[in-house]
């Protein structure tokens, strides 16, 4: 859409500037935070005592080896009713649709876009409601991703979750989540995202009914907020907008079960206690939440584009120096005002491999067949862009006057290994197998001098 001369003000939400962070969440980035449900819990002085206040238990959760850089070390101390070994023991647990399998089809060069996961019209919860789309390398070598969706209709009922493989990003595209943890309650709507570590336990619930989504499992180094270089020490997503759920915990007892995901297999275990009893924890390994929307988009004023690693919010190194195992990256609401320049996405080919998902409005390389929740693979050196219609109308747009994409979050999980499909995406009725035909309108243009 162009923009009026008197559109002097992008119409993006507004953050209290002023403000503290909403009730029950601490601001911050990987701080080393304290919080307790009870007054008292939390020791003075020392981690482990020999007795805990209320006849609680220590626990430590490390996120990393105890011997990583402590710029790099995650660990929490948890004080809590009951030690998390607490439960019966583990057997395999039945749910085919979410799994770590990337090599039961052939991976072709060819880009891949699929329409919306559908809603299921029985009673499905979040953990039978996850459906691997692809993914690379392995929860047991410590690299790539697993790229999975949900779609769900009921909350968990005594029933509770988690991933020794990876810690999860959760990208909610419709529907709230409320994700209770061991170490507090994470509520998010679609525009925002979040994160749980590596084996901490939840549930989620879900306030708004039918939810749909993205999760990213990153079996590799820790997500955290990418340098700036010579942008400076503000922008992107800044640490402030990052908020940990204060303390919360149930005490609650019943015939649950705990499902776990190791090694890329699924198991259950009967528990007869809610494990998010912790009364209150202290560290910086926890789960957090970002409203997308508080984003600081930087860009072009001159001409040309910067790489779309502008747009990193959260990256998880690799072992190779600036090649991250995986990049969270968003196109959000911003201004283009670039001149003598192709605004949209240009055609390109990268030798990282790219999963993009829309969370809403539109995304502005593509006009058509790519509704939120619809997700789409452009794998290593693979071409891909604009389609036809949009490469027509940003050829001719008037680039004298500023343009403002408003109404629009896309997102991308860029990994440095190629993605796999897995066999039940490539087979799937919602798989868009005329995926190409979006760029057959590209005419030859070429007309040789004479
Ligand atoms: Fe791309």
């Amino acid at each position: 859409m162009a923009a009026s001369p008197d559109d002097n003000v992008i119409p993006l939400p507004q953050r209290d500037a002023a403000g503290p962070a909403p009730t029950g969440y601490m601001s911050g980035f990987g701080n080393e935070f304290a919080t307790q449900a009870l007054p008292g819990t939390l020791p003075e002085g020392r981690n482990s005592p020999q007795r805990v206040a209320h006849g609680l238990y220590a626990e430590q959760l490390s996120g990393t080896a105890f011997t990583a850089p402590r710029s790099e070390n995650r660990r929490s101390w948890l004080y809590r009713i009951r030690p998390a070994l607490m439960h019966g023991s583990f057997s395999e647990f039945m749910q085919p649709r979410f799994h770590d399998v990337f090599d039961d089809a052939p991976v072709s060069p060819d880009q891949l876009r699929w329409s919306p996961l559908p809603i299921p019209d029985t009673p499905v919860d979040f953990v039978d409601g996850l459906y691997t789309v692809a993914g690379n390398g392995s929860a047991a070598a410590q690299a790539g991703v697993g790229i999975h969706l949900y779609a769900a209709n009921a909350s968990m009922q005594g029933r509770y979750f988690y991933s020794a493989d990876g810690e999860l990003l959760l990208v909610p595209q419709q529907g709230a989540l409320r994700i209770a943890t061991e170490l507090g309650v994470l509520d998010v709507a679609p525009q925002e995202i979040a994160v749980v570590p590596r084996g901490v336990r939840f549930r989620v619930d879900l306030p708004d009914g039918a939810s749909r989504g993205y999760v990213c499992e990153n079996f590799g180094a820790a997500m955290r907020l990418p340098d700036l270089g010579p942008i400076g020490a503000n922008g992107l997503a800044n640490p402030r907008d990052f908020l940990t759920p204060c303390a919360e915990y149930e005490d609650v007892h019943g015939d649950f079960e705990l499902v776990a995901k190791f090694l890329g297999r699924l198991w259950r275990a009967d528990i007869d206690h809610s494990p998010l009893d912790v009364v209150g924890w202290h560290g910086n390994c926890a789960p957090y939440k970002y409203d997308l929307r508080h984003f600081n988009a930087i860009g072009s004023i001159s001409f040309d584009h910067p790489d779309p690693s502008i747009f990193t919010v959260l990256t998880a190194p690799s072992d190779t120096p600036g090649t991250a195992n995986m990049d969270f990256a968003i196109f959000p609401p911003r201004w283009l005002v670039a001149q003598d320049t192709f605004r949209p996405p240009w055609f390109h080919r990268n030798a990282a491999s790219e999963f993009m998902g829309l969370v809403h409005g539109a995304y502005d390389a593509k006009a058509n067949g790519f509704p939120p929740g619809a997700c789409s693979v452009h794998n290593c050196m693979s071409g891909h862009g604009p389609d036809a219609v949009t490469f027509d109308k940003a050829s001719a747009a008037d680039l004298s006057r500023p343009d403002v994409i408003a109404d629009t979050m896309a997102f991308m999980f860029e990994t440095r290994a190629v993605i796999r499909p897995t066999r039940q995406a490539l087979d799937a009725d919602h798989r868009q197998r005329d995926y190409q035909a979006c760029w057959a309108g590209l005419r030859r243009q070429f007309v040789a001098p004479r």
